[in-house]
């Protein structure tokens, strides 16, 4: 502990708001959450792509690339999933100072944490997507077969299963991805980030 008294931070000659003025938008996070199989990689995807094509410097954070670099340490217990939102809300915020706007796409099922990660990003900074399918649908899609194995046994700590999933009271904007197509949710996430951006 006492070892972090000797952590002084340097202040570097340029700033998050120079970075914003070079690159014509500040850094900003856009933290999907929902149950697996709702669409948050797909939309993160195509949101991407929709602000990369204006110029926008983007990228993208989701489970399965943090989950098989720096987050390979971490299985799927409470403990380890807050560590991983932990984690992930540092590399954002530094990518945020860093200029980009980062979009992510985790579980994220609990709700003290997705505060932590609001007050570690800043409020201003923190755009956060329901991407609110209902649980039966996500099961019927069952893209990855992930949930007929949980029914079966044969994954622990499946969140909706076996684990539980605490859904979001404030989010910024919900997409129900069972009602709208790809690119109807896109264009309602492009027209909140007009204002927000
Ligand atoms: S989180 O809960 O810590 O936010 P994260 O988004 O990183 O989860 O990882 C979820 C992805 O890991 C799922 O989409 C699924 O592909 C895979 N996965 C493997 N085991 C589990 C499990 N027990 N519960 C949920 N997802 C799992």
């Amino acid at each position: 502990m006492s070892e972090k008294l000797h952590i002084i931070p340097h202040q570097h000659e340029i700033s998050a708001e120079d970075r914003a003025q070079l690159n014509g938008h500040p850094g900003k996070v856009i933290w999907f959450v929902g149950l697996s199989g709702s669409g948050k990689s797909t939309l993160a995807s195509e949101l991407e792509r929709r602000l990369f094509e204006e110029g926008k410097h983007t990228y993208i954070l989701d489970g399965d690339n943090i989950r098989s670099g720096l987050n390979s340490d971490l299985d799927f217990s409470d403990a380890a999933r807050k560590e991983n939102i932990r984690r992930i809300s540092e590399v954002a915020k530094l990518m945020v100072d860093a200029g980009v706007i980062v979009l992510t796409a985790f579980i994220t099922p609990f709700e003290e944490e997705r505060a932590k990660v609001k007050a570690l990003i800043g409020a201003d900074n923190y755009i956060e997507v329901f991407v609110n399918c209902p649980l039966e649908e996500c099961e019927k899609r069952d893209v990855k077969g992930l949930y007929a194995k949980a029914r079966r046994g044969e994954i622990s700590n499946f969140t909706g299963i076996s684990s539980p999933f605490e859904e979001p009271q404030n989010p910024d904007i919900k997409v129900p991805t069972h009602e709208l197509t790809v690119v109807e949710g896109v264009d309602n996430l492009m027209a909140l980030l007009e204002k927000r951006l």
